[in-house]
């Protein structure tokens, strides 16, 4: 029976809080963003504090894509104490057996196949037959749970599939064993209403669908990403996956932090928990806009610049009478504190620890050493320094401790009288090189420098420059994205020197660039199936 009501159904109709487990992506879903690539520091990083803000299920990558997601899989899958670690496969035994390979060390492990299910993605992604694609989806939920009995199923493009075969397929992987089915809205289609109504139906004709958890994975193509996710909870989804940020495919996914906060917030209608502390949220959206050099929008829900800024006399007023008038939510639940002056030149070692451990870093001897004397070199140029300045040097910072080519200085010739010429001095691979450049202003000619330093056939495709806190000393925080064969990174620098923060942007982003041309998977891995979505 297909039913077309859009309500909860009487299962779901919880009267009291139910648990929905948060099933992060950051590090996979979230790093397909254009130019979002992450280091394998950076992305064990982003694994241990997901870790410790409470997230239930951390999918830490897609072992076969690429050497380095398999390795980032597997060192995230040792140092994580409370998560779920989860690896992605497509419907292929070789993507299975190196998920559950990567997987292996994790105290607690999951392993998510997905097939398509639509009838577009059958016929021209996969060219396939739907028997084939059913007969994929057993072979493959069998395959993973003879690693674990932790599997979980993904019908691709789930909602654009027809529902029959829908229902046939999740009924096929229950009984092969999945735990959870995910049913993602992959092109971000899907109405609130409609997305209920397929969640509802598949629990009333699926046999063994009380057995398992639903789950929801919806790209926000439309802006609907987190409505979606909540209307799935509300028709009896127990499992959200989200991202920090929104941060995804194409628009990105359900952000973590919206789904997180609507569900505190508006508690008197979403009946639920999760296991996320909310204070975690701020420094979490720093960290992912850092090391995956993606910028948060100003105004983006709870994490922008923006999102708790009253900017006009009246909403002013209003605040300063009673903050309800104004605020569902305080700063303070999301851990955002009040930017406070810091510290000057001045300020020791054991400030700037204290100073440190307040903003979340907890820093190794190397790490602080080199954050200590940036810290210093800055208050000599800047008289104060703000809780922004020492986020965007840490940040920096962390980047920059893997790297093959390192900054070393920079002069700079500018203004009206032309031609600008920069001469850079850099260290590649242990050797170190200047060269003396010209270009159509100074930022040309730095990058030409450093392409006369470091050949390289990547194209430069942004260029963007924003001061991280007021005054003409501000640091200025650049970013810049390179193409290269089709690969995406991004590269972010800070100083208080626009120039050279724009070379450390540019070397950062060849960094990264150097580690995805190594961690390439050979070509068979990325043919039939194509990517994930
Ligand atoms: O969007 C999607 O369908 C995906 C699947 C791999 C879960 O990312
Ligand atoms: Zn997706």
């Amino acid at each position: 029976m297909t039913t077309t009501d859009t309500q909860p159904n009487d299962q779901t109709k919880a009267e009291e809080k139910d648990r929905v487990l948060i099933f992060d992506t950051t590090l996979r879903d979230g790093e397909q963003s254009p130019g979002a690539s992450m280091t394998l520091n950076e992305k064990i990083k982003v694994a241990a504090l997901l870790d410790e803000m409470g997230v239930d299920i951390i999918e830490a990558g897609f072992p076969i894509a690429s050497n380095g997601d398999f390795e980032a899989v597997s060192e995230i899958s040792k140092i994580v104490e409370n998560a779920v670690v989860c690896g992605l496969a497509r419907a292929s035994n070789k993507d299975i057996d190196r998920a559950a390979e990567a997987v292996k060390p994790a105290k607690q492990s999951r392993i998510h196949t997905f097939i398509s299910t639509s009838p577009v993605h059958m016929k021209y992604k996969l060219q396939m037959e739907p028997e084939q694609v059913f007969d994929a989806v057993v072979a493959s939920v069998t395959r993973a749970r003879n690693y674990t009995d932790n599997v979980e199923w993904s019908a691709e493009d789930g909602t654009r599939t027809e529902q029959d075969f829908l229902c046939r397929c999740v009924e096929a992987a229950i009984k092969a064993g999945a735990t959870t089915i995910n049913i993602p809205d992959t092109v971000g289609y899907t109405m609130p209403d409609e997305y209920i109504a397929l969640l509802n139906m598949l629990q009333e004709r699926v046999p063994g669908a009380d057995d398992v958890i639903f789950s929801t994975h919806c790209h926000n193509d439309l802006g609907m990403a987190v409505a979606n996710s909540l209307a799935g909870a509300m028709a009896g989804a127990r499992q959200i996956e989200c991202t920090i940020n929104g941060l995804g495919e194409r628009a990105g996914n359900a952000a973590l932090e919206e789904v997180v906060m609507a569900i505190n917030t508006r508690s008197d209608i979403l009946p639920f928990t999760t296991g996320v502390n909310p204070e975690y949220i701020t420094r979490a959206s720093k960290l992912v806009a850092a090391v995956a050099a993606f910028p948060v929008q100003y105004n983006k829900a709870i994490v922008g610049k923006n999102a708790f800024a009253h900017e006009s006399g009246i909403h002013q007023d209003g605040m300063l009478k009673n903050t309800e008038t104004y605020e569902i939510m305080t700063p303070e639940s999301v851990g955002l504190k009040e930017s406070s002056l810091v510290m000057g030149k001045h300020s020791g070692r054991h400030a700037f620890g204290n100073k440190l451990e307040e903003l979340g870093y907890e820093l190794g001897d190397n790490a602080f050493q080199d954050a200590f004397q940036r810290f210093k070199d800055l208050a000599d140029k800047k008289k104060h320094v703000y809780d922004e300045d020492i986020i965007a040097l840490v940040d920096d910072g962390l980047a920059k401790s893997d790297e093959r080519i390192k900054f070393l200085s920079l002069r700079v010739i500018a203004g009206s009288e032309g031609p600008q010429e920069a001469t850079l001095s850099l260290e590649v691979d242990g050797e170190v090189g200047t060269h003396t450049a010209t270009g159509d202003g100074p930022v040309d000619a730095s990058f030409n420098a450093i392409k006369a330093l470091f050949e390289h056939s990547a194209t430069l495709e942004l260029y963007q420059v924003h001061a991280v806190t007021a005054g003409t000393d501000a640091q200025a925080e650049v970013s810049v994205r390179l193409e290269e064969h089709g690969k995406t990174v991004t590269g972010r620098g800070a100083d208080t020197d626009t120039l050279v923060a724009s070379v450390r942007a540019y070397v950062s982003a060849l960094n990264k660039l150097l580690v995805k041309r190594e961690k390439t998977a050979p070509a068979t891995l990325v043919a039939s199936q194509g990517q994930a979505g």
